[in-house]
């Protein structure tokens, strides 16, 4: 281990320029204008997997933007593991809240602060110098390694699943590790054992062709934007709680032993309100908020639109009007039977005299990790060996459908181990990446290919 901590050592200025150069690359996935971005994005760590010695490098197609596949397969005997992160990114606005110009990466106060520098680039980056630090000062890694960098995590990954299952012959592994988490409140190293998964749906409400001159035909037509609010306001109970029936009949109740865990985890929630700039804490009374975020669904409204947005007034009808919703999941919960049942609940009150329509966007799965597995062992020694902690155990809010794929497509055991850290502000202004949280994850990655040789599973 030393001469490779004397390579990251010496390595220092060259990897965070090498940083730099692929956090500029704007490679927004979900915008169409960005296509030749994201897709030079894949090119520039293609080239760097093939400069540090893989094999089979590819940027392989997939109908959306292409997944970087590279494979390194010559430690006889030892686990294969697939690595998993993603370089498309989230889009940047409002603009004007960034200091500085999103893809013009800085470093100030320790961080990196750019679009990406968090969710997800630090990642991929990381995974890059850990087997360089390995091939380049022994020629070899003590693990084999089968690379799979999507590039449509934040669109829904709607291409993942039918190219994992196309190419399921080439992807033979033991463990499957998701780079795309961090750790816990108050940068406490943590290793994320559950995901939730999403179903995300758009509500559209018309009443008519054109605008309504609202003197002329106000009281005689059922306004949309108006029928649009009834709607939402049907979907929620006054404590939190979600109103659609059936909503709760497959979510998997905690158990004590569960609960325990959860209050055992030191969270301030004070703390938690400063830290990200919240003026209330709000929900269902009968769970705290870390069994609220990781195992309890939620419903919320993520855009709502419709009628007059400009200055002054403009006294109209709007003739129609929407509404994106999304729907977390936890276990055990059917992403498409949730959406039927909202589709159908949305549909019985919708108030007379406009046409309501309900659409799904997307979805993915929730997933979790099995705890005891060794790899996740191993992944804990290898944290606490370099941030001096045992991690935590987590449930994530958040969802990387790439986690269910793998579980339940390719059958592997799902590690998820990352670096960033809660206040890094990922899909918001100014995010940025602790440079300590960065050169701690390399050195925990290089360490834990090493851990993981000796393991058998
Ligand atoms: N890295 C996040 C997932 C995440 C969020 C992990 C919070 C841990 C904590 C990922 O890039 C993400 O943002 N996922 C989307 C998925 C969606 C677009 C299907 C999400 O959770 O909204
Ligand atoms: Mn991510
Ligand atoms: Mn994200």
């Amino acid at each position: 281990m030393q001469e490779i901590d004397a390579f990251i050592e010496r390595t220092r200025d060259e990897r965070l320029a090498d940083f730099l150069e692929l956090l500029s690359i704007p490679s927004i996935g979900t915008l169409k204008e960005h296509d030749a971005d994201t897709q030079r994005a894949a090119e520039f760590i293609a080239e760097r997997l093939t400069g540090i010695g893989f094999d089979n490098v590819e940027i392989s197609p997939t109908g959306g933007h292409p997944i970087v596949y590279a494979d390194w397969l010559h430690a006889e005997g030892a686990p294969t593991v697939l690595v998993y992160a993603h370089y498309d990114v989230q889009p940047v606005d409002p603009l004007d809240l960034w200091k500085r110009p999103p893809f013009e990466p800085v470093v100030e106060n320790g961080r990196v602060y750019a679009r990406g520098a968090a969710d997800d680039k630090s990642h991929v980056h990381l995974h890059l110098w850990a087997a360089r630090a390995w091939l380049e000062t022994h020629g070899r890694l003590p693990v084999n390694l089968r690379i799979v960098f999507e590039g449509e995590e934040e669109s829904g990954s709607d291409h993942f699943d039918p190219w994992i299952e196309a190419n399921r012959g080439r992807l033979s592994a033991n463990l499957a590790m998701i780079s795309d988490t961090g750790f816990f409140e108050g940068n406490k190293p943590a290793i994320t054992v559950g995901l939730r998964g999403l179903v995300y749906m758009q509500i559209d409400v018309s009443g008519s062709q054109l605008d309504l001159h609202s003197g002329s035909f106000g009281g005689n037509v059922q306004n949309p934007a108006n029928a649009l609010a009834t709607i939402i306001a049907r979907l929620k109970n006054d404590d939190g709680s979600v109103a659609v029936p059936g909503f709760y009949d497959q979510v998997l109740a905690l158990t004590p032993r569960e609960r325990e865990e959860f209050a055992r985890m030191p969270l301030d929630l004070e703390a938690f309100k400063r830290d990200h700039g919240l003026y209330e804490l709000f929900g269902d009374p009968d769970f705290t908020l870390l069994e609220r975020r990781g195992a309890r669904p939620t419903l919320d409204v993520n855009g709502i639109w419709g009628g007059f947005q400009g200055d002054g007034s403009k006294t109209i009808i709007p003739a129609h009007a929407h509404a994106k919703i999304s729907s977390r999941l936890v276990p055990n919960m059917d992403p498409e039977r949730t959406f039927q049942l909202i589709r159908d609940f949305v549909l019985s009150v919708a108030p007379a005299g406009v046409k309501v329509k309900i659409s799904k966007l997307n979805d993915g799965m929730w997933s979790r990790t099995p705890i005891e597995h060794p790899a996740v062992e191993a992944a804990a020694d290898s944290l606490e060996e370099v941030f001096g902690e045992r991690p935590y155990y987590l449930y994530e809010g958040g969802s990387v459908p790439a986690g269910a794929t793998f579980a339940n497509i390719l059958g592997l055991p799902v590690l998820l181990l990352g670096f960033t850290q809660p206040d890094d502000q990922a899909h918001a202004p100014n995010e940025s990446l602790r440079l300590d949280n960065y050169e701690g994850g390399l050195r925990t990655l290089v360490r834990y290919w090493q851990r993981l040789s000796t393991e058998t599973f």
